[in-house]
Order: C-alpha cells, then structure tokens, then sequence
C-alpha cells in the first residue's frame, strides 16, 4: 500500500501480533444495470486513505461520470478499523450515449484513489466483466451455493476476474505467456466458475482439465462449458500421468483443508505438474484474519502466530455431497508455513496479498 495509506495502520485490531505487510483494501461491484439511456455500476469502496469521496471508480482506464457516495451499514459492520467505512456505498451513472458499457465485449472496472499526491493511485483488484455472459447458463442454487455465491452476477464477475487475475499473476511471476501452457488444469473447479473463462480463451494448441470431488457442479460444468471436467477424490491420485500438467490453479480449495491434506496434494502436485510448470493456488492467511475476525480475541491470533495456523472451524457448506466438516473447514496458515510446506518440491515466486479480497495467491515453480 501506498504511503499514504500507512496511518490505517493504526486501525488495524492486534496488529502488533499480524505481520501484516499493508492494510487490507477492499471494494465489490454489486450489480450493473441498464436504466434506459444509462447504465448503473453500483458497489461500495472503502474510502481510500479513509477520507470520504475520495475514490474513483473507472471503467477501461477513465472516468464515466459522476459517482455519488451514501451509507452501507453492513460495509461499518464488517469493517469497523476502516475510517469512514460507513460512507462506502457508491453509485455511478454512464450515460449510453458517450460510453454503451453494456455493449462492450468485456469491461475492466477499478477503483482509484482521488488523491493527487500519488498520481491516482489504482487498487490491485480490478474486476473484469462480459455483459453477454449474463446471457451464459448458471448453476442452480443447489450447487452454487457450495462454492458460496447463488447470484448470477457475481457468478460471472468474479470468476471472470480471478481468470483474469491468475493469467496476470501467472505471466508476472514467471515472465512467460499463459499461452506457454500446453496443458492447464483448475484443480477444485467446482462447477466451472473461473474455468469457463480459461476454457472460452484457450488457443488452439491448449488442452485443459478441472478436477473436482463435488460430483453434481463436475456434471453441470461438463453438460454447459466443455467435456474437460472430471469428478475426483479427497485423497490423492488425480488421474493424470505424472509431469503431463504445465499448470495447475486452483482458486480457494487450501483454505479448506488441514496440513496434512495441504501436504498430500502438494506432493500430488509435484507428481502431476512437470519439471519447470506451475502451481498457483489462494491461501488464507494474516491478511485474512484480520478482514474476516476484526473481533478476534488476542489468544487465537497469538496461537496463530506461533504454531503459524487455525483450522479447527468446521465447513458445512459440502455436507449436501456428504463431505463432512472433518475434511472441509475453514483454514488459515501463515505465509512461512506454506512456504515449508512447498519448499522442498517447489520454488515459490510470487506471494501476493488480498489477491482477491482476502485471500493471497502463492505462484510456485516445481523444482
Ligand atoms: C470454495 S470452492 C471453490 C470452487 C472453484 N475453485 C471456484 O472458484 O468457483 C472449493 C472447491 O474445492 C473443492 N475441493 C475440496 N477438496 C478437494 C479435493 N481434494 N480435490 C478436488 N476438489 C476439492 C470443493 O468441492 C469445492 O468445489
């Protein structure tokens, strides 16, 4: 973060015990919608440097028109260290006739800080839109709701956006092309969310492959994206030849899992993944607990800090598939200690904290 963003700091509850390396900064878009000869973006952002209207919001690279601020009480509630998180609600009018968003191929959306002294500084998290996909089928809510969104629009906006965001961190990382991949795999698809978007842009001398245990969302992505989906177990092996992946992402499945199934399945990786490819995935980790439990007591985060993980929180979200909160919980690991975890079998790259929202994203090179 920006220094000016550094007296936030100060907001942050135990900070003295996080090793927290910026202030989380967060921001959705809720919805886009058409409004005769408009369209309305409307989200919240968090004041940026916690002052009141200083955020922007652009589309493409530019401002659309005016945005108005209001309150958004659930915004305070979530995020009580955030000066004037209260004012965060924004709406944004564009008008069809200078710009017809809803006609565009695809939208990036960002949030910028109005302040001049550090030129505008832009947020990490852009999101990415394509109005047509609102037309694309979606899980019912049977499915999605495993994957903790039942709402079409952010459905579409979020997966799109972490496609986006893993192909950025992907080429960032390792100065290659995603095209460079021959064989991609999302491991914990889920019903396709993110890979319908890989799947749609992949060249013509790509393959790819989502590996999931929740057997309906495999089914539904195989029935409406591609036949490149397969149900799998909890427990290692995929069914792959061994170095035949030269990237395997997987979006929010560590942080369901204990160590030692963290520890199965990067040594499954290790043996799926070729020599020099890639494994991308999203941890929980100080960043997180920070966002998720500002409430936090001093005794959880002094245990978290010194054995370097809390996964005791139970998931039900999989019990409908019969995957009990045994195996699926809410896990949270420090940086350090899925670096240990890796290290041995890969290189890491590239950690980013709130690479999406809370979670970081760890880019690691199989040695
Ligand atoms: C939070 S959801 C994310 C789904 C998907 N990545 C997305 O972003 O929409 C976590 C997913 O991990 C899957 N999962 C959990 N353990 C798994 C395992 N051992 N192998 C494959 N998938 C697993 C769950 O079934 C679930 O679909």
């Amino acid at each position: 973060m920006s220094t000016n963003n550094q007296p936030l700091m100060d907001y942050i509850p135990n900070r003295h015990l996080l090793s927290l390396s910026g202030t989380p900064y967060f921001w959705n878009i809720n919805g886009i919608r058409k409004d005769g000869d408009k369209a309305i973006v409307s989200g919240w952002a968090l004041p940026a440097g916690g002052r009141i209207r200083s955020s922007n919001i652009l589309i493409d690279g530019n401002k659309r028109g005016r945005v108005n601020f209001s309150e958004n009480e659930t915004v305070a509630r979530l995020y009580p260290w955030w000066p004037n998180a209260r004012m965060s609600q924004f709406s944004l009018e564009v008008s069809v006739a200078e710009f017809d968003l809803m006609a565009r191929e695809e939208i990036v959306v960002e949030s910028t800080s109005a302040e001049t002294s550090d030129g505008g500084r832009r947020n990490k998290t852009a999101f990415y839109f394509r109005p047509a996909d609102m037309q694309s089928a979606f899980p019912d809510e049977v499915i999605s709701s495993r994957i903790g969104t039942n709402n079409p629009f952010q459905f579409s906006m979020s997966g799109l956006t972490l496609a986006r965001q893993f192909t950025r961190v992907f080429e960032a990382a390792t100065e290659r092309k995603w095209t460079d991949n021959d064989m991609i795999c999302d491991w914990g698809c889920g019903s396709g969310r993110v890979a319908r978007h890989i799947v749609r842009d992949l060249a013509p001398h790509q393959e790819f492959i989502g590996f999931d245990i929740d057997g309906p969302a495999v089914e539904w992505a195989t029935r409406h994206i591609a036949p490149m989906f397969r149900q799998t177990e909890m427990e290692p092996p995929l069914p792959f030849d061994a170095g035949g992946i030269d990237v395997v992402y997987a979006y929010s499945v560590f942080t369901h899992l204990t160590l030692p199934h963290i520890r199965k399945w990067v040594s499954e990786m290790a043996r799926v993944i070729k020599k020099g490819g890639h494994f991308i995935f999203t941890i929980l980790s100080d960043t997180a607990l920070v966002a998720l439990m500002p409430y936090a007591d001093e005794a959880l985060i002094a245990q978290f800090s010194s054995q370097g993980g809390y996964d005791i929180v139970k998931n039900a979200q999989l019990e409908s598939i019969n995957v009990s909160g045994d195996y699926y919980r809410n896990a949270w690991y420090t940086k350090n200690v899925i670096r240990n975890e890796l290290q041995e079998l890969f290189e890491v790259l590239l950690i980013e904290e709130n690479f999406h929202f809370y979670q970081d994203v760890v880019v690691c090179r199989r040695r």
